[in-house]
């Protein structure tokens, strides 16, 4: 029987509940037997009761759970060798040779790289004598699947990351409160949006709600000139009758020679147009909450083809994300969505922001 175990790594993000439902029915189902990490990548590291066999009933409910109930860490000790050893030793003790991990960008990186060294490490257990090379011999090939769960939307070769959309609905649910205060006062708002590097929740929510202004990283205005491009725009909406301003910031918005930008700038420039301008820093209430229907959906759809994944994956297989293109689930590798991802970043940093742009899913590009 084939021993599969899923894990959520990373920020949490809505839909990573019914990700893990998906995949631990899905396993059952197909007739394996199913695992979950707790904690992350630190519960490989530790084992022991952070390693469960689950059961069909073990995930009930969780469709409608928000975050992820089988726990997530940012864990430093799986990105040094030796936290890579245990996390091996853990696996093999355990049975386990496939892994379905959902979780951002590095948390899938640190997946493909716990798979590039799995022989070696193997063979090191072997050599410091904590497993024999019989006990060994049955799990020479480990299966990584990657799933993308984000609030960012910032994976490459995927069009939404698992949250995405949950993040962005609450975003907007809170620009409308924001927008009625706004309105009665005739008051300005900064808000301040999540998404570490990508502006795809500013510039989708700024779309949404209908923003006056919107800085994302991957389009950013010039450096002194968007002072008075800001307060020309602010204006000329009020001019027409706005009785709001509602500016959306990313938390990662640069001018383009990538000084960051941050609220309380913007806040000071339309303090000079003459408004009365608070700040909203929206925080974790974007990633908290239950999943939209469209999360739910994409997790359960991709948590199946995760698991049949790991049953069709052969030595030779690159190991697949699962991304959605076009409405279809699709397999993309690994390796190759992790290094368009990251060539964005240093697009950004050499200030290549057109690249930027169409490196970015296609629901992003202008
Ligand atoms: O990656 C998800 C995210 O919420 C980002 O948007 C944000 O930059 C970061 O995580 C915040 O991390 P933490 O929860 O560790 O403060």
């Amino acid at each position: 029987k084939k021993k599969i175990a899923v894990m959520t790594s990373g920020g949490d993000a809505p839909g990573m509940n019914p990700a893990v439902r998906a995949v631990v029915r899905a396993g059952i189902f197909l007739g394996c037997d199913m695992f979950a990490v707790y904690e992350g990548y630190s519960g490989l590291v530790k084992g022991g009761d952070l390693l469960k066999k689950m059961e069909w009933g073990d995930v009930r409910n969780y469709l409608s759970y928000g975050g992820t109930n089988i726990g997530t860490a940012r864990c430093m000790e799986f990105k040094e060798r030796e936290g890579r050893l245990s996390g091996a030793y853990n696996m093999i003790v355990n049975g386990i040779d496939a892994l379905i991990v959902c979780g951002g960008d590095g948390s899938l990186t640190g997946a493909d790289l716990f798979r590039s060294e799995w022989p070696s490490l193997l063979d090191e257990l072997i050599e410091t004598a904590r497993l024999t090379k019989e006990e060994v011999a049955p799990y020479r090939h480990l299966t990584i699947v990657g799933l993308v769960g984000s609030i960012d939307n910032d994976m490459s070769c995927t069009d939404a990351t698992i949250g995405a959309y949950s993040a962005l609905e609450r975003i907007t649910e809170m620009v409308d409160y924001i927008d009625a205060t706004a309105k009665s006062h005739s008051r300005a708002f900064v808000v301040e949006v999540m998404g570490r590097h990508c502006g795809w929740l500013g510039l989708m929510s700024g779309l949404g709600t209908g923003a006056d202004f919107i800085f994302i990283p991957e389009r950013p205005p010039r450096a002194g000139k968007w002072h008075d491009d800001l307060k020309t725009v602010c204006k000329r909406h009020r001019e027409k009758g706005r009785r709001k301003t509602v500016v959306i910031v990313a938390e990662g918005a640069i001018d383009d020679e990538l000084n960051p930008i941050s609220s309380e700038e913007v806040r000071d420039v339309l303090v000079e147009l003459g408004l009365d301008t608070r700040i909203t820093t929206l925080g974790h209430v974007q990633r908290g909450g239950t999943a939209v229907a469209y999360d739910r959906m994409l997790a359960t759809l991709q948590g199946v083809d995760a698991v049949k994944a790991v049953l069709e994956s052969t030595p030779e297989t690159p190991s697949p994300m699962i991304g959605v293109f076009e409405n279809k689930i699709v397999r993309q590798p690994l390796v190759e969505a992790v290094r368009l991802t990251k060539s964005v970043a240093t697009a950004i940093e050499n200030k290549d922001f057109d690249r930027a742009m169409s490196l970015r899913d296609t629901s992003f590009a202008d």
